[in-house]
């Protein structure tokens, strides 16, 4: 589908309200809803359990991520944690390594404690999947790409193993999106989203999103979003309604901007490693070119000074690139993972899976990408002056 096609299925889904015409989905914001009679109402009893707005907002990412029902939820960890409710104690999960640290941290603080073991592999080696898939494994865990050294992974691939075991494939699409990659169809079971990111759009709201595959999932996903409660309010469902209806057009301008910062970027001196999933170069871009059609706004990279000191003088010196966690707004971004996203992965941990001291990564905008370069380039200036000659024009 192109992203013109995209665009009309997105805006489309989007009902114009039954009720009274208005082409903008309404903002329920009520807590309960008034019946007829006792257990006779519309549809909607109590906000928790359903929200018109939020309705329209599942369905919506249902349709988008070509899934059975879509859930929507406070923050991208409370989707995952509704997520991991599906298990029991003695369960394990096989996750990547390179895992966003949020979700680390409530797999090794929250959920160790209840018996609930994972075991990380890289898993763009389809090797590590086969060789540590045991019995007991109930979930092979899958972002790709991953956050902040883009691993790529072979969805089609693992997801052949994961049947084969009848474990459930669960991918964390945040990074790619759906405008880029659809996971349901290359064989995940569940999607989840941190919709705080490429989703919302604008760095406004915090929300996650479950996508599940299958009647008997969605059935079980309701059941623990409504037990539980951590759903998304009726403003923030309508925000992320906004911000859904531009996002192939906001992705499409993303990517390019990225694309060409990587090029830039590949001739910087003062650079050790770059990380974009869009450059012949990078150690998965086959399997990326094969499983998404284009590749992101994300761009990491490290310094030939692999050192904090470094990389902390260079993010201090961008001006358009706002020192910020997340990523996926229209506004870029820069960020220094080791004392920021990923200060809560054990050095140890983090080093091994490529996340060095001056790892920067950069969420690219959708400003003029001349602009950004020559961002950079005055960053690169002001933070290596002394060997202002190594850097390109
Ligand atoms: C890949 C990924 N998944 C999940 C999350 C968690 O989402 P949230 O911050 O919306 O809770 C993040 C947050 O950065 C993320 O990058």
């Amino acid at each position: 589908m192109t992203t013109q096609q995209l665009n009309t299925k997105i805006i489309h889904s989007i009902p114009v309200d039954p009720l009274t015409g208005a082409i903008s989905v309404p903002i329920y914001q009520t807590s309960t809803f008034v019946q007829e009679a006792p257990g006779i109402h519309k549809g909607f009893d109590y906000s928790r359990s359903n929200n018109p707005t939020r309705k329209v907002l599942e369905d919506l990412l249902a349709t988008l991520e070509h899934g059975h029902a879509g859930f929507a939820f406070a923050s991208g960890l409370a989707a995952i944690d509704a997520v991991l409710k599906l298990l029991s104690a003695g369960d394990e999960i096989l996750a990547v390594d390179d895992i966003y640290g949020g979700s680390f941290r409530l797999f090794t603080h929250v959920y160790e404690k209840f018996g609930i073991k994972v075991n990380y592999v890289d898993t763009t080696r389809i090797e590590n999947v086969i060789n540590q898939i045991t019995p007991k494994t109930k979930m092979i865990w899958i972002e790709t790409p991953t956050n902040p050294t883009l691993k790529i992974s072979d969805l089609r691939a693992i997801s052949a193993i994961a049947k084969t075991y009848e474990a459930l494939l669960i991918v964390d699409n945040t990074f790619a999106s759906p405008a880029l990659q659809q996971p349901i169809t290359l064989g995940a079971d569940i999607i989840i989203h941190s919709a705080t990111k490429y989703l919302g759009g604008h760095s406004d709201i915090i929300a996650g999103a479950v996508i599940t595959k299958t009647l008997e999932l969605s059935e079980k996903i309701k059941f623990i979003q409504n037990a539980t409660g951590s759903i998304l309010g009726p403003f923030d469902s309508w925000l992320l309604i906004r911000g859904i209806e531009t996002l192939p057009l906001r992705i499409e301008k993303h990517s390019s901007n990225a694309i060409a910062i990587a090029k830039y970027l590949q001739e910087v001196s003062f650079i050790d490693k770059l990380y974009y999933p869009g450059i012949e170069s990078h150690f998965n871009h086959k399997i990326a070119c094969k499983q998404q059609s284009a590749f992101g706004s994300i761009i990491s990279f490290s310094l030939k000074q692999d050192t904090i000191a470094d990389a902390e003088k260079l993010v201090s010196q961008t001006k358009l690139f706002k020192i910020a966690e997340s990523l996926g707004g229209v506004k870029s971004l820069i960020c220094h993972p080791a004392q920021m996203t990923h200060k809560s992965i054990p050095e140890e941990n983090r080093k091994a899976v490529g996340i060095q001291d001056s790892l920067i990564r950069l969420s690219v905008g959708i400003e003029d990408p001349t602009d950004l370069i020559n961002d950079l380039k005055q960053a690169f200036k002001a933070t290596f002056v002394a060997q202002k000659s190594l850097i390109p024009a």
